[in-house]
């Protein structure tokens, strides 16, 4: 893995920005695979302002998210639906019919999730994964467990993440159990992957995913058998290593 280590967010969001930026401008019809969370916020403040200066152009570019909780409707304002058209899709040239974001289907759970599979095939499979990771070490939401599924799949949310994802809420109750992820064969098949990891609650899981230990009780860890991967830190995320 290469490890990239800069000062703080901004500087963090700016080379974010800039390795997203590049990998668009180099090839025709990137396959790119986009995150959620607080830590990817500022990337994508960094390239819409690329964008408006005509420092990039998303026109051909096909995007798939990692996940999205079940039960919420995509106008909630924590559904990720809503965080990508915020943050992301209502102020750049990515066109309609290229987005993609995992949707949960309650009739048809297995072909949403199968769907979604055949779709990122179809597209040739992700040219560039930027993910984040949980305080668990969890990636998009492939929780810590005794074994991880390949593709896209439903999964019930650990204590761990549901508590760190209650700020976003009025209350833990409001957080949804489950959600619906990219899987990690997915993930680990992108030709490439940038991680973003800020502040001092990611250390420790930055930490064991770089220990050279492979475990399924911290799914970044795999990110250790990628042979482009590169993890942009901030100096607290990277205090331990
Ligand atoms: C959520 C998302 C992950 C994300 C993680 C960390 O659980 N499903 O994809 O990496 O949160 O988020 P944050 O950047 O807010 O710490």
């Amino acid at each position: 893995m290469n490890i990239v280590t800069v000062k703080d967010y901004t500087a963090l969001s700016e080379k974010a920005a800039r390795f997203v930026a590049d990998r668009v401008n180099g090839k025709k019809e990137l396959v790119l695979g986009l995150p959620t969370g607080s830590t990817p916020e500022g990337m994508y403040a960094k390239l819409v302002k690329l964008y408006r200066e005509q420092k990039v152009d998303f026109s051909e570019v096909v995007s798939f998210n990692l996940d999205e909780y079940c039960g919420l409707r995509s106008d909630h304002p924590q559904s990720y639906h809503y965080y990508m058209n915020r943050n992301f899709f209502d102020h750049v040239n990515i066109s309609e019919e290229n987005r993609h974001i995992p949707i949960h289907s309650e009739y048809y759970e297995d072909e949403s999730c199968s769907r979604y599979d055949q779709l990122i095939d179809r597209a040739g499979g992700i040219d560039l994964q930027v993910l984040g990771i949980g305080t668990n070490g969890h990636i998009a939401f492939n929780e810590p467990a005794d074994y991880l599924i390949g593709g896209t799949h439903l999964v019930q949310l650990s204590e761990k993440t549901i508590e760190a994802n209650s700020r976003f809420f009025n209350s833990r109750a409001e957080v949804p159990r489950r959600a619906i992820t990219m899987g990690m064969a997915t993930i680990m098949h992108a030709a490439e992957i940038l991680l973003l990891a800020a502040g001092k609650n990611k250390a420790r899981a930055i930490e064991k995913a770089c220990s050279g230990v492979i475990t399924t009780q911290l799914p970044a860890s795999l990110l250790q058998l990628h042979n482009n991967c590169t993890l942009l830190l901030d100096r607290e995320a990277a205090s331990l290593l």
